[in-house]
């Protein structure tokens, strides 16, 4: 089945929303989350995903097996992160076994694997501009303590990367580092593109998965992907600060080695031997003890997905956030409005992003008015987060006629401009 069909003609309609939610093959799974107050039209499950039932279970669960068992869990618990690593790898990025791991933070994985990249390799890194701020920290820290040049790729804010730019930027280098879906805009790169002229031009590429797995679907193996890192907070429903992932394809694995020389990377680990020999396989990128509570969230999530299908998830994202879109164009473009996302589906992953000159006061407006509850990013962008999984196509129509009607009213006026610690 396809969703939404063109309307005819005239203004979208709630009803027309509605509908599509009736053809909805997705539907059902709404009701396998804790949704709290019927009124409140959550939009921001890009930045920390709604809890399901199965993940309250999954929790509930470990917890019981904690007491029951103490220690002699651990006989199952101690490969936890490869099981769930090759869960995720088949539910959500398209990985196959042995490739991916279910630890620490996306930015401790980051550290990792790009620090793995620059004592392998000679040359410097390439990172976008506007990229997430933990990326752009991670490699200028690390570019500086291999004594590597750190170029900044310059871009269009709305646009996703050129595979022409990136190529040019990435000779000489040795890493290439791209959010897949940027956390701004929500553009969407071409990773079999990017990757195939990063490799032209000598380099290897780490994508930054955050706010596309689980979201669209990921081709890692297909397109020839080196290495990747992302967190299961969104769309995987996992959790605030639940366990990241990272990918390192099987051919790059015997050459590359992580710089945090950890227990649970050694080759015989619990022969406690005096020097650290890192196993082979994607075993050597693991550091310490598994984060095993939130590891049965992730698996959960993995689950969930597996049995939704990501292709079916994508094909919802496209469509809600096309609704979005038409939605701004509609509603909001005569209100100080811009879109800030790509309008090609193609080119965009679950979330858009609407820019305001006044948007942090628009934001917080929306939550305390309007019982919407979006994200402000710096320095004009509200983030519309659209979960498949969860999002009714009815929530976006709904969320963006309390936005309109919140501006044509000027109720974003009574807020204060004030920033918060965390927006
Ligand atoms: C693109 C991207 N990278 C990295 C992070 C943060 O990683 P961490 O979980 O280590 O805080 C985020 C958080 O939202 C993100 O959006």
């Amino acid at each position: 089945m396809g969703y939404g069909e063109a309307v005819d003609g005239g203004p979208l309609t709630r009803a027309h929303a509605v509908e599509l939610d009736r053809a909805d093959p997705l539907a059902g799974y709404r009701e396998r989350f804790e949704l709290g107050d019927g009124d409140r039209l959550y939009v921001d499950g890009n930045s920390l995903g709604r809890l399901s039932h199965d993940a309250r279970a999954a929790l509930t669960g470990i917890v019981d097996e904690w007491g029951a068992r103490l220690v002699t869990g651990w006989h199952d618990w101690v490969d936890l992160a490869g099981r769930t690593g090759d869960a995720l790898g088949a539910a959500a990025l398209g990985a196959a076994p042995g490739q991916a791991l279910a630890c620490d933070s996306t930015t401790v994985n980051l550290y990792k694997l790009a620090g793995a990249v620059l004592a392998a390799r000679d040359g410097a890194v390439v990172v976008p501009a506007d990229d997430f701020p933990t990326d752009r920290y991670v490699l200028e820290g690390l570019a500086a303590a291999h004594g590597r040049g750190l170029r900044l790729l310059e871009g269009d804010p709305v646009a996703p990367p050129g595979v022409d730019a990136v190529a040019a930027a990435a000779e000489g280098a040795a890493l290439v580092v791209l959010s897949h879906v940027n956390y701004r805009s929500g553009a969407r790169a071409d990773m079999a593109a990017i990757t195939a002229a990063v490799h032209a031009a000598g380099a290897l590429v780490l994508w930054d998965l955050c706010h596309s797995a689980g979201a669209v679907d990921l081709p890692l193996d297909a397109a020839g992907a080196d290495l990747a890192v992302g967190c299961t907070y969104k769309y995987l429903n996992a959790g605030p600060g639940s366990p990241a992932f990272l990918y390192v394809a099987a051919r790059h694995q015997e050459l590359l080695r992580s710089p945090i020389q950890g227990w649970f990377s050694q080759a015989d680990q619990f022969a406690m031997g005096p020097r650290y020999a890192p196993v082979a396989g994607i075993g050597r990128f693991l550091a310490g003890t598994p984060p095993v509570v939130g590891l049965a969230a992730v698996m959960a999530g993995a689950e969930m997905l597996a049995e939704a299908g990501i292709e079916a998830i994508g094909r919802k994202a496209a469509a809600l956030t096309t609704l979005a879109v038409d939605l701004h164009d509609e509603r909001l473009a005569g209100l100080g409005f811009s879109l800030g996302t790509p309008r090609d589906p193609a080119d965009r992953g679950a979330h858009v992003s609407l820019r305001h000159p006044d948007a942090w006061r628009v934001c917080r407006a929306l939550i305390e008015y309007a019982n919407v509850i979006p994200d402000f990013r710096h320095p004009d962008s509200i983030r519309f987060g659209l979960p498949p999984l969860y999002t009714r196509f009815a929530d976006v129509w709904d969320a963006v006629d309390r936005l309109a009607g919140l501006v044509e009213g000027g109720v974003h006026e009574r807020m204060s401009a004030e920033a918060a610690r965390v927006t």
